[in-house]
C-alpha cells in the first residue's frame, strides 16, 4: 500500500439517485496533513484567555473538487476548523468568543465539567456581532475534548460548514505517561469528518431523507482530502475525532493493530491492542501507532458492525474509507512502549454503582426521547448535586444513535446486562448505541448546580438532535424543590 494506491470515492447513500454512484475518483494521499494550531492564550489575573472567532471563509478541498475551487466555508479564527485549546487541569480558563457569522450561534465544550451557564448549549447563543465570555475552572483528568456550535435546531448545519476544533487537557498523569506528545509531530489531531460537494464544489447538506443524516462519499482528515502525514518517531499518537454529522466508523490499519490509550474523558487504565475502534459522532479516542522504517500505511474506515439488529436502510456505516497515509522517515527517532501509572488516574473521581441512589429511563425512538421532542422551554429531568445516578438509554427501533450527556464524564456499567466491551470501561460522555440495546450508564453530578440553566442530553447524529432528540436536565442543590416542567424565566 504505497502512495500509488487509490481509494475509491463513492457516494452511495446521498447521490441523486438513491443508492447510486454520483461520483468516482481516484485519490492519491499527496496532500500533507494539516495541523490544526494551538491557539494561543495569555494569562490575565490568573486566568487562561483564549479568544475565538466564528467566521466564513472558503477553503480547497482537493482534490475532491477540483483544483482552483473554492468552497465556502466556516471556521474559527480561520476558513474551515478552528485550532486547538489545550490547557491544564487546575488551571481558571476563559474564552472570549466572538461571532462575525450572519446567524446566531453557540460553541460548546464537548466533554468540559464545568458550569451550565458556561456549557455553551442553545441557551447561550450568541447574536451575530456579538460576544461571550465563558469561564470556568478546568477539574478534570486530561482528555481529548472537543468544541462546536449548538445553536437550537442549527447545529448539524454550522458542524457541517466547519465549525469545530479540538480542546485538549492536560494533567500530571498524562504529562508523567509514556505517550507520544510532540504536538502535530508524534501526538496528532486527527478530526475526521466526511462531506457531500455540488456540482459546483460548494458543501452540500443533503436531505433526501436519508437515515441517520447527511453521508458524504468524501472522508477528510482536520479538512485534508488524502491526506499525508510524515511520521520520525517509532511510535505516533493519533487523537481521533468523529466530527462528522452523521457517519460512525470504524477505524484500523490493514497491516497492524495498535494500542488503544485513551477514550473520550482521558486514558484507560491500560493500553489495549486492538485491530479496530468504532467511533460514532462526537466520540474520541487516542491510539497509539507503531511503525517501523521506511513504511507506509493508513488509517482507514472498515464497513462498520452496527450492532445485533439488521438495519434496513442505509447507516452510514457501510462504506470503507482510507483516511490518512503514515510515511515513516528512513530513520525514526525511538518511543518508549505506551505506559502509565494507573493509580495516576484513579484520582478520586472514581464512580461506584454502589452508590447510585436514583435511575432513570431514556427510550430513544426515531427523533424523540421518551416520547418528547425538544423543548427549550421544558426541563425534562431534575439531578441533586452529589448524587451518584443510573441512566439506562436504549435505542427502541432499529436505528442506532449516539447518546451524549453534557457536564459529566459517565462509565458504561452494562449493555443487555452484560459487561461492555472493554474498550468502553473508560471515562466516555459519548456512546453508540447499538439498536434495541440497553446501556446503563453510571454518571454524578457535581460541583455546579443552577435551576434556572439546564445542561443537555442528546443523539449526536446531529439531523437527529436538530430535529428534536434532546432533553434537558438541571442539577439543583439538595432540599430543591425544582420539577420537571417549564423552565423558569423561560421565554416560552
Ligand atoms: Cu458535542 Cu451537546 O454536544
Ligand atoms: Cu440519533
Amino acid at each position: 500500500v504505497a502512495g500509488v494506491a487509490t481509494v475509491v470515492l463513492l457516494t452511495a447513500a446521498c447521490g441523486a439517485l438513491p443508492g447510486s454512484v454520483t461520483s468516482v475518483d481516484a485519490v492519491t494521499f499527496d496532500q500533507e496533513l494539516a495541523i490544526p494550531p494551538l491557539a494561543e492564550s495569555e494569562v490575565v489575573d490568573g486566568v487562561r484567555t483564549f479568544s475565538l472567532t466564528a467566521q466564513e471563509g472558503t477553503t480547497s478541498f482537493a482534490p475532491a473538487t477540483e483544483r482552483g475551487t473554492q468552497t465556502e466555508t466556516w471556521g474559527f479564527d480561520g476558513a474551515y476548523l478552528g485550532p486547538t485549546l489545550r490547557a491544564e487541569r487546575g488551571e481558571r480558563v476563559a474564552v472570549d468568543v466572538a461571532n462575525e457569522l450572519d446567524e446566531t450561534t453557540s460553541v460548546h465544550w464537548h466533554g468540559m465539567h464545568l458550569p451550565p451557564a458556561m456549557d455553551g448549549g442553545p441557551h447561550q447563543e450568541i447574536e451575530p456581532g456579538g460576544t461571550w465570555r465563558p469561564t470556568w475552572e478546568v477539574d478534570q483528568p486530561g482528555a481529548t475534548l472537543w468544541y462546536h456550535p449548538h445553536p437550537h435546531g442549527e447545529t448539524e448545519e454550522h458542524v457541517y460548514r466547519g465549525l469545530a476544533g479540538m480542546f485538549i487537557l492536560d494533567d500530571d498523569a498524562t504529562r508523567a505517561a509514556d505517550l507520544p506528545s510532540g504536538y502535530g509531530v508524534d501526538d496528532v489531531p486527527v478530526i475526521v469528518q466526511d462531506k457531500v460537494f455540488d456540482d459546483a464544489g460548494q458543501l452540500d447538506l443533503t436531505d433526501d431523507g436519508g437515515e441517520p443524516g447527511t453521508l458524504g462519499g468524501v472522508v477528510m482528515a482536520n479538512g485534508t482530502v488524502g491526506a499525508y502525514h510524515e511520521v520520525t518517531t517509532e511510535r505516533v499518537r493519533l487523537r481521533l475525532l468523529n466530527g462528522s454529522t452523521a457517519r460512525t466508523y470504524t477505524f484500523g490499519f490493514p497491516d497492524r493493530s495498535f494500542d488503544l490509550v485513551a477514550s473520550d474523558g482521558g486514558l484507560l487504565e491500560a493500553p489495549l491492542e486492538r485491530d479496530q475502534v468504532r467511533l460514532a459522532p462526537g466520540e474520541r479516542a487516542e491510539i497509539v501507532v507503531t511503525m517501523a522504517a521506511g513504511e507506509t500505511t493508513r488509517l482507514a474506515s472498515t464497513e462498520t458492525d452496527l450492532g445485533s439488529v439488521a438495519v434496513p436502510f442505509a447507516m452510514g456505516g457501510n462504506d470503507a474509507f482510507d483516511v490518512l497515509e503514515l510515511r515513516a522517515a528512513d530513520e525514526l527517532t525511538p518511543s518508549p512502549e505506551p505506559a502509565w501509572e494507573p493509580s495516576q488516574h484513579a484520582d478520586g473521581d472514581a464512580l461506584d454503582a454502589a452508590d447510585a441512589t436514583v435511575t432513570r429511563t431514556f427510550e430513544l425512538d426515531e427523533r424523540r426521547i421518551n416520547g418528547e421532542r425538544m423543548d427549550p422551554g421544558r426541563i425534562d429531568e431534575v439531578a441533586t448535586v452529589g448524587d451518584t445516578e443510573i441512566w439506562e438509554v436504549r435505542s427502541t427501533v432499529p436505528m442506532p444513535h449516539s447518546f451524549h450527556v453534557h457536564d459529566v464524564q459517565f462509565r458504561v456499567l452494562s449493555i443487555d446486562g452484560g459487561p461492555p466491551p472493554e474498550e468502553l470501561v473508560g471515562r466516555k460522555d459519548t456512546v453508540y448505541l447499538e439498536p434495541r440495546r440497553t446501556y446503563r450508564l453510571l454518571m454524578r453530578f457535581e460541583d455546579y448546580s443552577d435551576d434556572a440553566v439546564p445542561y443537555m442530553y442528546h443523539c449526536h447524529m446531529l439531523r437527529h438532535e436538530d430535529e428534536g432528540m434532546m432533553g434537558q436536565f438541571v442539577v439543583v442543590e439538595p432540599g430543591s424543590d425544582a420539577t420537571p416542567g417549564p423552565l423558569q424565566g423561560a421565554a416560552g
